[in-house]
C-alpha cells in the first residue's frame, strides 16, 4: 500500500495518546464488508461499534459508491448559499418525511458538532429577533458529548475534555444527568428559575445519552423538558448525532423517548458514513418566525453544506435503509439482543449494569454487582485504557472501552445486523468480558 504505521509521524490523530502515536499502536483498517473490517494484518474484525456509531447499512455498499460517483461526474459541487440544487432539495424531503409532523425544514452542514453550533446560532438568532436578546444561555447535561468546536463543547458536559479550552462560550450550564443524584427533569426547571429565564434561550440533551453509557431518560422526561421549555420561552434540541437514523429502532430517537423538540441534530448514520453530513431539522413555527414573519434569513453557513455528492449519498442510504427494512430489523431484533446481553450480565457478576435501547447499549463493568462495588478510578483507567483494549483486540472486536463514568463497554453494531451477527457480536463480547472476570478474581 505504500504507507505503514511509521508514516504517523505526518498525521494528528483524534483523541489519540501520544503514547500511542508514538508507538504506531493504534489499529489500521483498510477494508469493509457488511458487519466485518479488515485490518492491515489481513485480521478479520467484527464491527461492533458501526465505525463510531455510523455504518448503519455495514460497510462496502456498491450502490452508495455508485450513487456518490454518479454525482461527481453530473456535478460535484454548487454552494447551498442563496442557491440550491436537485439532490439537496430531493435529500431534505427525505429526512424532514422520517422526521416529526411539524418539522419540515432540514439545514445542513457536515458534522454532528458543527449541526449543535448551527443550533446554538439559530436558537440565539430566533430570541433575538423576538427582542429577547438576552436569552443567551443554554443549559445541557453533566458527562454529556455535543462536539468539540467551541460552542459545541460548551454544551458537552465532559470536563475533561473542556479544560484545556476555557473559556468556553459564556452562560452555558449544567445540570446532573439521569444517573446522577439529582437527575430528573426537575434540575432543568430549577436551573432556569436561578439562572432567570429572560437569560436562557435553549436546553439540548440526546433522547439516549451517549457519555456515561447510554443513559435511557424515565418515562415523562421528555415530556417535562418540552413542558418547561413552553413556560420558560426557551427552544428544546434533541441532539440525535447517535440516535438518529435507526439506532434505537425508529428513525429519530425522539419519538422513542416521547420528546418533541424544537431541533433535531443528526450526523453519522445519515449516510452510513459513506460520506461527511450533518443537519438540523428544525420546527415549523421557528422557520417561519424567523424566515417568513420577520422576512430574515439564518445568518449562518458553510461551504460544503448540502454538498450535491453528500446529498446523492444520504438519498441512497435512506432508500436502500427503506427498502431493505433495516429500521424494523432493528426493531424486530432488539429484543433478541437485549436478552442475550441479559445472559451476559447473569454469567458475570462483574457486569454491574446493561443499559441502552435499539442497537444501542452499555455493558457496565466493576467489581460486582451483587455486593454493589465498582472499580476504583486507577483499575478503571488501567483496564479501560490497557486491558480491555488488548481483550477487544484479540477478541476480533471493534467495540468501545470507555471510561466517561464507570468503567464499561459500548456496543453499537450496524443495524443490518441479524441474530446470527448478534450472536457473533455476543461472543466475542463473553471473551472480553470473562477476561476481566478472570483478572479481578486472580
Ligand atoms: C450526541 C453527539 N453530538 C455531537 C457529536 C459531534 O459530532 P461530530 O463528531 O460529527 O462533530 C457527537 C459525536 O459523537 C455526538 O455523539
Amino acid at each position: 500500500m505504500g504507507v505503514n504505521k511509521a508514516d504517523l509521524r505526518h498525521m494528528i490523530l483524534h483523541f489519540t495518546s501520544g503514547k500511542a502515536w508514538a508507538e504506531g499502536t493504534v489499529p489500521m483498517y483498510v477494508r469493509g464488508e457488511g458487519v466485518h473490517l479488515w485490518d492491515d494484518e489481513g485480521t478479520k474484525i467484527f464491527d461492533g461499534l458501526a465505525g463510531l456509531f455510523v455504518v448503519q447499512l455495514g460497510h462496502g455498499r456498491s450502490d452508495l459508491a455508485t450513487a456518490a460517483a454518479k454525482q461527481m461526474e453530473l456535478l460535484a459541487y454548487t454552494p447551498t448559499w442563496a442557491a440550491v440544487h436537485p439532490t439537496s432539495l430531493e435529500c431534505a424531503k427525505l429526512i424532514s418525511d422520517l422526521a416529526p409532523d411539524d418539522m419540515n425544514s432540514v439545514f445542513f452542514v457536515s458534522s454532528g458538532s458543527e449541526a449543535v453550533e448551527s443550533v446554538i446560532k439559530f436558537a440565539r438568532q430566533y430570541h433575538h429577533t423576538r427582542g429577547n436578546p438576552t436569552k443567551t444561555g443554554i443549559i445541557s447535561r453533566n458527562v454529556s458529548y455535543h462536539g468539540t468546536t467551541m460552542g459545541a463543547l460548551s454544551l458537552t458536559g465532559l470536563e475533561s475534555i473542556r479544560t484545556p479550552f476555557y473559556p468556553l462560550l459564556p452562560n452555558t450550564h449544567k445540570v446532573p444527568n439521569t444517573l446522577e443524584p439529582g437527575g430528573g427533569a426537575d434540575a432543568f426547571e430549577e436551573a432556569v428559575l436561578r439562572l432567570g429565564p429572560e437569560n436562557i434561550g435553549l436546553i439540548a440533551a440526546e433522547p439516549v445519552q451517549n457519555s456515561g453509557g447510554a443513559l435511557v431518560p424515565p418515562d415523562g422526561y421528555w415530556q417535562e423538558l418540552r413542558r418547561i421549555c413552553d413556560k420558560y420561552d426557551i427552544l428544546l434540541l434533541a441532539d440525535e448525532v447517535i440516535t438518529g437514523f435507526g439506532r434505537l429502532g425508529a428513525w429519530f430517537g425522539s419519538t422513542m423517548v416521547g420528546a418533541e423538540p424544537d431541533f433535531i441534530t443528526f450526523a453519522k448514520g445519515a449516510t452510513s458514513g459513506y460520506a461527511p453530513i450533518g443537519g438540523v431539522v428544525i420546527r415549523d413555527a421557528l422557520v417561519n418566525e424567523l424566515l417568513v414573519e420577520h422576512d430574515g434569513s439564518f445568518t449562518h453557513g458553510a461551504t460544503w453544506g448540502g454538498h450535491p455528492v453528500v446529498m446523492a449519498t444520504s438519498i441512497a442510504n435512506i432508500t436502500a435503509m427503506q427498502s431493505e427494512r433495516v429500521v424494523e430489523n432493528v426493531a424486530a431484533n432488539e429484543g433478541y439482543f437485549k436478552a442475550k446481553l441479559k445472559e451476559l450480565s447473569e454469567t458475570y457478576d462483574v457486569v454491574t449494569d446493561v443499559r441502552g435501547m435499539g442497537y444501542f447499549y452499555a455493558i457496565e463493568l466493576g467489581r460486582s454487582r451483587e455486593r454493589a462495588e465498582q472499580l476504583t478510578a486507577d483499575e478503571t483507567a488501567l483496564y479501560v485504557k490497557d486491558r480491555l483494549p488488548k481483550y477487544i483486540k484479540d477478541a476480533k472486536l471493534l467495540i468501545r472501552a470507555d471510561d466517561r463514568g464507570n468503567a464499561k463497554l459500548m456496543l453499537s453494531p450496524p443495524l443490518i445486523c441479524e441474530p446470527h451477527d448478534l450472536d457473533q457480536l455476543m461472543a466475542g463480547v463473553d471473551q472480553v468480558v470473562g477476561r476481566f472476570s478472570e483478572d479481578l478474581a486472580s
